[in-house]
């Protein structure tokens, strides 16, 4: 089944005394159900923009966006997001944050729990579910940001360059992780980052975005087999994959 279709989505940015920005130009997608695709492209090439008309943040300049069918104009629990930042409410411990979108729609207290508790196992943040942001380190906060966004059972995750400020090998455990709450969870993930590797390591597609004003320039299918052992990264189909890539966004 579909989830997410977007239908000759343009988003354009007014500009003081220039002629206004392009960010996204006419795009087409279909994204379905369970489908963990990763948007790759250059710096400033409008993935966030992408993202952020799918969260609702703000709106599209044209066309249409529709997921789980129905047409989207705000933020709502079906789709769950990850910023690059970090963005944990400070004053709440890891417990409260994970719990903040439940308590905000009024959802029984046992439901709550059980939830935040599941959540907090898979992160594996049982010893820090009392503590504030503020003593974690980054790959514990994006855990924390990732267990919020499950919160609500998105059907669509959308995660903005989740990992980009981590370290190779937290980077690399949390990637780990993610996959493995996909295929428990099986959400639809739309997963953006700028670096070529991770997007053929996690991906099922991999959408590939040209400079500005942005526009998906090429969909690959990434027939590789999951668990990506070693034995797959190092494999010619891997790198076959990543030179394609690495061509596109060179040219
Ligand atoms: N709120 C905004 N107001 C005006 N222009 C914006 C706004 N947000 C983004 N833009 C412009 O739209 C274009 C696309 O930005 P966007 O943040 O989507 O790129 P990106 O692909 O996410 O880049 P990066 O990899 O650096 O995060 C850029 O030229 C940017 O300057
Ligand atoms: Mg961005």
């Amino acid at each position: 089944m579909t989830q997410v279709l977007l239908e000759n989505v343009s988003v354009q940015f007014l500009r003081y005394r220039e002629p206004p920005q392009i960010a996204l130009d006419h795009t087409n997608l279909s994204i379905e159900e369970g489908e963990f695709v990763c948007l790759l492209g250059p710096s400033g090439c409008g993935k966030s923009t992408l993202l952020n008309v799918l969260g609702g943040l703000f709106p599209s300049s044209t066309g249409k966006i529709s997921v789980g069918g129905k047409s989207v104009s705000q933020p709502g629990p079906d789709r769950g997001m990850v910023f690059q930042n970090y963005s944990l409410y400070p004053w709440l411990t890891v417990r409260g944050n994970i719990e903040f979108g439940p308590r905000l729609n009024n959802w029984p207290a046992a439901k709550i729990a059980t939830i935040t508790d599941e959540l907090i196992d898979i992160v594996g943040l049982k010893d820090y579910a009392g503590q504030y942001p503020k003593v974690l380190s980054g790959g514990m906060r994006q855990r924390v940001a990732i267990a919020r966004a499950l919160a609500m059972e998105p059907h669509v995750l959308l995660m903005d360059e989740p990992f980009g400020a981590l370290d190779a090998q937290t980077r690399s455990r949390m990637q780990e992780l993610l996959l493995d709450i996909w295929s428990r969870k099986r959400n639809t993930v739309i997963f953006v980052t700028h670096d070529i590797e991770e997007a053929v390591y996690l991906a099922d597609r991999v959408l590939v975005m040209s400079t500005r004003p942005g526009r998906i320039i090429e969909d690959f299918k990434i027939e590789l087999p999951r668990p990506r052992f070693a034995e797959v990264v190092a494999s010619e189909e891997f790198t076959q994959y990543r030179r394609r890539m690495l061509h596109l966004l060179r040219h």
